[in-house]
């Protein structure tokens, strides 16, 4: 039997616990009786409530089940956390085969060890590589212990954020910026800075908001302090490496925090120094041209001679918000 059709609703199902599960992963579970019939979805879908699996076979109370097949985007856990082994409630219900997407980096997860003991099939590797991208995050806060780092932006053909007096608003339609409104509810926390919040006074609502403020000039009775847990970084708590708020130190501080995935939404100073941190970028391009070099690039934090010293980034996808695009990049190792 083909799984992917089956493995991609549970991708689908485990996206309905963005903005709730973390620091856990995105997991959605898909059970089939014996005869291949679909009898029940479940997914993981707040912090502290049960995982996918658990969440799919609590639904089934006759037994319907037994013998059959169970689907999951990353293999069941093992050890007991907020909840349960998953693996418990796999074995105890019967399930004859568990086809899963991706092992779990976590090193005290050990369920495919744990299924086959038990004599359960397990299949493995099925949409390997979207379900990584699903839990992206998750991956890189378990396998480097640093939070997850996206940038957003939103620029014209000629690659510019805002003219060179500050003004920005809008560069793109209402449509591309629902979709950011979306992306931000991935991210536990949204990251911006002192000079966009003197230029655009912009609300960013979000649960928490990360505010980059090396001299406190910021007004806090604007719009962006009137919503969500915020949490300033200055001269004050921050160490000043030339002239500039440390991220590094901010990054790990952050994670430390239990802020384990960041949207930076700035201009191009801050865009520019985050690259380097950068693990994944939105670019919005909007069918406009400033034509004045002097308005503000969406990435500016050097000068280079030699165009082959450009950073290069992997393309992954686009999408059309009319009349804008996305598009979203990963860095390649330089
Ligand atoms: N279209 C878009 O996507 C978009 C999004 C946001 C903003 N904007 C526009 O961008 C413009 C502002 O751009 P900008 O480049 O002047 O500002 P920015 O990148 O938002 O912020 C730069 C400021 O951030 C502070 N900062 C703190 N730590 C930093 C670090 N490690 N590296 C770099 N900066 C750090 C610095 O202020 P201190 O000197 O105080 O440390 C620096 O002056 C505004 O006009 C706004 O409208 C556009």
């Amino acid at each position: 039997m083909q799984y992917n059709d089956l493995m991609k609703k549970c991708i689908t199902l485990a996206r309905q616990g963005e903005g709730f599960v973390s620091p856990n992963p995105l997991v959605g579970c898909v059970v089939l009786d014996r005869n291949g019939n679909e009898i029940s979805t479940g997914y993981h879908s707040k912090y502290g409530e049960n995982h996918a699996e658990r969440d799919a076979l609590l639904k089934l109370t006759n037994g319907e089940e037994k013998g059959g097949t169970l689907i999951v985007n990353l293999e069941p856990c093992s050890h007991y956390g907020k909840t349960p082994p998953c693996t418990d409630i796999i074995i105890e219900r019967g399930i004859k085969r568990v086809v899963i997407g991706m092992r779990d980096c976590n090193p005290k997860v050990n369920g495919v060890q744990k299924l086959k003991d038990a004599g359960i099939e397990v299949i493995e590797g099925v949409l390997d590589k979207e379900c990584k991208q699903l839990n992206e995050i998750f991956i890189k806060n378990i396998t480097k212990n640093l939070p997850f780092i996206a940038i957003k932006t939103a620029a014209t053909l000629d690659g510019k954020i805002a003219t060179s007096s500050g003004s920005s608003k809008w560069i793109t339609s209402e449509k591309a910026r629902a979709e950011v409104k979306k992306i931000r509810n991935r991210y536990d926390a949204i990251m911006t800075t002192s000079s966009t919040i003197l230029a655009d006074n912009p609300s960013m609502e979000h649960r928490k908001k990360i505010i980059l403020d090396r001299e406190l000039i910021t007004d806090r009775t604007t719009k962006i302090y009137q919503s969500g847990e915020i949490h300033i970084f200055s001269k004050n708590n921050t160490p000043v490496i030339d002239n500039k708020l440390d991220l590094t130190f901010i990054f790990n501080k952050a994670y430390e925090e239990g802020i384990k995935s960041i949207l930076i939404e700035s201009g191009g100073h801050l865009n520019g120094s985050a690259l380097k941190y950068a693990d994944k970028i939105y670019h919005f391009i909007a069918p406009k041209i400033t034509g004045d070099n002097n308005s503000r690039s969406c990435f500016d934090f050097r000068h280079i001679d030699n165009i082959n010293d450009s950073l290069k980034f992997r393309f992954d996808s686009i999408q059309t918000f009319d009349p804008d695009i996305l598009t979203t990049y990963y860095p390649v190792k330089q």
